[in-house]
């Protein structure tokens, strides 16, 4: 196991859900100490990881949770070097069939909450002046489009799109990327519950499956750790391939 992330402390939203509890047990087996944040504190996942945890409730849309999540985590595990933007909504309708409401409330939670999370969190970072790594989740969506799921993927669009203009607004000290999952079997994906023809859509990829939760997390390692010292505003494909760049 290896120790790259020693002394490193990291919050991760969305850390209930399948990506983020991933994330957070990659993040934490990597020796960083790690605040799972969710609308509900993620107990469990915070329990399943192997160093400093804690686990915060907070809703990444509401200014004064995103300020409080970070002002919590910096004081618990002191400090914070490392954002981890994984809290997300996805609400798969047909244009014609969105409400405003819909539309609303995605953009809330995937940009407005990106926008807070990263905001609080940069300040922190540059008022402690020991630089720091933010990392979005994006999505392949971001750049395949996709029928019936076009506010999401626009969501994601403008993921990628914060990416590439903090890293330029915060560079050199604070590094900005992005990584885009290809689809992954969690509660948002509902592998489950897929249709016939997305099933066979998504296994015609060049490999072939859909991906697991626990194969997004050492790409956030890489990006958080020593390895990637000269990467910023790159969003990475963990997508089986799907996408390429
Ligand atoms: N699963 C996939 O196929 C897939 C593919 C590409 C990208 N992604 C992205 O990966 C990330 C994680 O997705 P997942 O599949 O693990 O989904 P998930 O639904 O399992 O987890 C998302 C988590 O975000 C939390 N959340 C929602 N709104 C919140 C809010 N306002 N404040 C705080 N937390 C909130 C939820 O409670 C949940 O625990 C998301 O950014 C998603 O868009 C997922």
């Amino acid at each position: 196991m290896s120790d790259s992330l020693s002394g490193r402390v990291a919050l991760v939203t969305g850390a209930a859900g399948g990506i983020g509890s991933a994330i957070a047990a990659a993040l934490s087996a990597a020796g960083a100490s790690v605040a799972l944040a969710d609308l509900e504190a993620p107990t469990a996942a915070a329990a399943a990881c192997r160093g400093r945890t804690l686990a915060l409730a907070g809703d990444v849309t509401r200014e004064n949770d995103a300020a409080r999540l970070v002002a919590e985590t910096a004081k618990g595990l002191g400090g914070l070097d490392i954002l981890v933007n994984n809290a997300a909504i996805m609400i798969e309708r047909p244009l014609l069939e969105v409400s405003v409401e819909e539309f609303e409330r995605t953009v809330a939670v995937n940009l407005r909450g990106v926008f807070l999370m990263a905001r609080e969190s940069i300040r922190a970072m540059r008022t402690a002046g020991r630089g720091g790594r933010v990392i979005n989740i994006a999505s392949e969506l971001a750049f395949l489009g996709r029928a019936g799921n076009s506010v999401y993927a626009a969501t994601k669009g403008g993921v990628v799109t914060f990416t590439r203009s903090w890293a330029r607004e915060f560079a050199p000290d604070i590094l900005v990327n992005a990584i885009a999952p290809g689809p992954v079997d969690t509660p948002m994906l509902g592998l489950a519950g897929m249709s016939p023809e997305l099933r066979r859509l998504e296994n015609s990829m060049p490999l072939g499956r859909v991906g697991r939760p626990e194969e997004i997390g050492p790409a956030v390692v890489w990006l958080a750790g020593p390895g990637s010292t000269y990467v910023t505003g790159q969003t990475i494909g963990v997508n089986g391939g799907a996408v390429m760049n």
